[in-house]
């Protein structure tokens, strides 16, 4: 809002000037009256060929005086203008010019009404012209502009809700780099160098060292070499593999890492925390099933699979048929992993998972194609 240079709307009786004049005119009016009045006891005078003008004026300036200060308008202050000081019809003026028939007192009022009348008249005028020509600095009739909000990615929505629910048991949110060494994103993790995982052309690496992470399990690493047991842990972050982009595929997406390390640590804690989450996360409806998988750095490995939301199990495109889809890959953290961090596998237990957060987002918010999600079209996030 700009409140300076420009003109304010006039308000009404805004110049202590206009006050002035205002008293001048009524000064004159009662002049006016006086010597009407005056020359009305000498009978003889009302019947002057002035007096019907002078009485023009009387009526007029009062109303004038009474009109005048809730004038806004440029248009009404001509009229007045017009009305009173008209050089053919103004009566003022008109009365002005039978003054050398009148009596001394007459001459007195309507010489000072004359002046007094202008200046209120310029007084007025003067902001109304600057209004019209730069218009109002607020126009406050105006409705207030919307501000352009942003919203929410559902990816972000995903991930904030996914953290919401591990928060509720107790894990605590860490992150890592998406620039990873080959010991984070491999070796620690139990991942030898003959493992095809390790293959140039399914990783971006950036030099013979460094590459974008291909999981978020580098995260279990880091925080397990960083800290002793017990560690309840999930870290959420983009991950990068050389994928062919299409509907069900992006070649960067998001994980969602858990890790729970701790004293008597079993697979039913991880059957029990997985289960949980699918239902605070798709609803109490929902079914769940583990089938052993393999993954270098748990054993043994599930991958866990919920039932397909949008066929409720009967079997659809979606799920491939099946009724089932797959959400995370997880298991029991195997010792190799704990030796390459330092931690006693005689002493502690742990399971780990990695959950997908596109695919979940897309389930629960029925999203059919992936590459939605990264093209950021407007029309597409207004939705959310
Ligand atoms: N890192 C695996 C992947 O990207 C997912 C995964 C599987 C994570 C098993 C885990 C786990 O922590 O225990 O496919």
């Amino acid at each position: 809002m700009q409140l300076s240079k420009k003109p304010k709307q006039p308000s009404v009786n805004e110049a202590p000037q206009l006050g002035q004049a205002l008293q001048k005119l009524h000064e004159s009016m009662r002049m006016l009256s006086a010597a009407i009045s005056q020359a009305q006891q000498k009978s003889h005078e009302s019947m002057r060929p002035f007096s019907k003008a002078v009485s023009q004026v009387q009526k007029d300036s009062k109303d004038f005086a009474k009109a005048v200060q809730e004038v806004a308008g440029l248009e009404i202050l001509e009229e007045w203008r017009r009305t009173l000081l008209g050089r053919k019809s103004g009566s003022l003026a008109q009365a002005m010019r039978q003054m050398r028939d009148m009596g001394a007192e007459l001459r007195k009022a309507l010489n000072l009404m004359k002046p007094a009348v202008e200046e209120i008249i310029a007084l007025k005028k003067a902001p109304l012209e600057a209004y019209k020509t730069s218009g109002p600095a607020v126009d406050v009739t105006m409705p207030g502009r919307q501000p352009a909000l942003g919203r929410v990615h559902p990816i972000t929505r995903a991930a904030r809700e996914m953290i919401e629910i591990f928060g509720r048991l107790g894990f605590e949110v860490v992150e890592g780099p998406e620039v990873e060494d080959e010991w984070h994103n491999f070796v620690a993790l139990n991942i030898p160098p003959e493992h095809p995982a390790r293959d140039p052309l399914d990783n971006y690496y950036l030099d013979d060292r460094l590459l974008l992470r291909t999981q978020t399990s580098t995260v279990q690493i880091r925080v397990m070499e960083n800290r002793p047991p017990p560690v309840r842990i999930i870290a959420p972050g983009r991950v990068y593999r050389p994928e062919t982009v299409d509907a069900g595929h992006s070649n960067m997406f998001h994980q969602l890492e858990g890790l729970w390390v701790e004293q008597g640590v079993t697979f039913a804690d991880l059957k029990g925390v997985l289960s949980m989450f699918a239902r605070a996360f798709f609803g109490p409806d929902v079914r769940t099933r583990f089938m052993p998988s393999y993954f270098p750095f748990t054993e043994p490995s599930a991958e866990f699979y919920v039932s397909c939301l949008l066929c409720r199990g009967k079997g659809c495109p979606a799920c491939k048929g099946s009724g089932w889809m797959e959400i995370a890959g997880c298991g029991m953290v195997d010792p190799n992993v704990f030796e390459a961090v330092g931690y006693d596998a005689e002493e502690v237990t742990g399971f780990a998972f990695g959950i997908g957060i596109e695919r979940p987002a897309m389930l629960k918010y029925g999203i059919n194609d992936i590459r939605l999600l990264f093209e950021n079209d407007l029309r597409f996030l207004r939705q959310f």
